[in-house]
């Protein structure tokens, strides 16, 4: 542990601490708390392989949710890969004030992995949800999920031609959705704003380490999902 620690550490992850116990939770199904009350706990062998590759992806910047293949969002928890964006904590805001204004009705414009929809779906039963993407892989990772947590008989899904996304005069999609009752957005928006204002101006997020992966480990790569008409690099 004080080894993963220390390189994740110097690899410049901010949360190398917290990262590290995840990885480490994951690897041995024991608990945080388990991990935090005894750090020198004895690995059994696979566990330890398993952690040791999971810190290397790390090292290289790959996002915890990637390497973990889920994100807790809301209440619920999706399953995450390549072929969606992970969904930022400030997107819970969005749900919230959706919560709150109860629409009976929400379209999910670019749902990714499902997450706008899914806990909407979760926390209004009784509301009417559309989700689009344009990506094909990003409706497949979103159904996935919406038949894991039993919610595939609340959402509609939807895939939107790039054609048609561009006739309808919008080039991409907002991080947000939009409801039948009014526009009740102004707060998850100017959080949205202010998140992006500070990736832009983020010397970590835009052009740090924490950018991942790497320009020339983007070029090993083959073609990414965006490339091949599927979601945006991940973040
Ligand atoms: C930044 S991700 C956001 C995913 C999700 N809403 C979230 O907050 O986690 C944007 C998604 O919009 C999709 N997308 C891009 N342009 C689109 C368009 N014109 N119409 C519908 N979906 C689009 C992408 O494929 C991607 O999955």
């Amino acid at each position: 542990m004080e080894g993963a620690v220390g390189a994740l550490a110097a690899a410049g992850c901010e949360t190398a601490h917290l990262d590290a116990e995840l990885l480490l939770a994951h690897a041995t199904g024991w608990d945080r708390a388990e991990i935090a009350a005894d750090p020198d706990l004895r690995l059994p062998v696979g566990a330890s392989r398993e952690f040791a590759a999971m810190v290397r992806r790390r090292v290289r910047r790959e996002p915890v949710a990637y390497i973990l293949g889920r994100k807790g969002f809301r209440r619920i928890e999706l399953i995450v890969d390549r072929r969606v964006l992970i969904p930022r904590p400030e997107t819970e805001l969005l749900v919230e004030v959706a919560v709150e204004a109860a629409p009976r009705a929400v379209l999910d414009v670019g749902t990714g992995s499902g997450a706008i929809a899914l806990a909407v779906a979760d926390e209004l039963p009784g509301a009417r949800i559309v989700a689009t993407d344009t990506s094909m892989d990003a409706l497949r990772v979103a159904e996935a999920n919406a038949d894991r947590l039993g919610l595939a008989d609340s959402i509609s899904w939807s895939p939107t031609s790039r054609m048609s996304a561009r006739r309808s005069g919008r080039a991409s999609p907002p991080r947000s959705a939009s409801t039948s009752r009014g526009r009740p957005w102004s707060r998850a928006r100017r959080a949205s704003r202010r998140s992006r204002r500070c990736s832009r101006r983020s010397p970590v997020s835009m052009r740090g380490p924490e950018r991942w992966p790497s320009r020339s480990a983007r070029a090993r790569r083959p073609p990414s999902p965006r490339r091949s008409g599927g979601p945006a690099t991940p973040r």
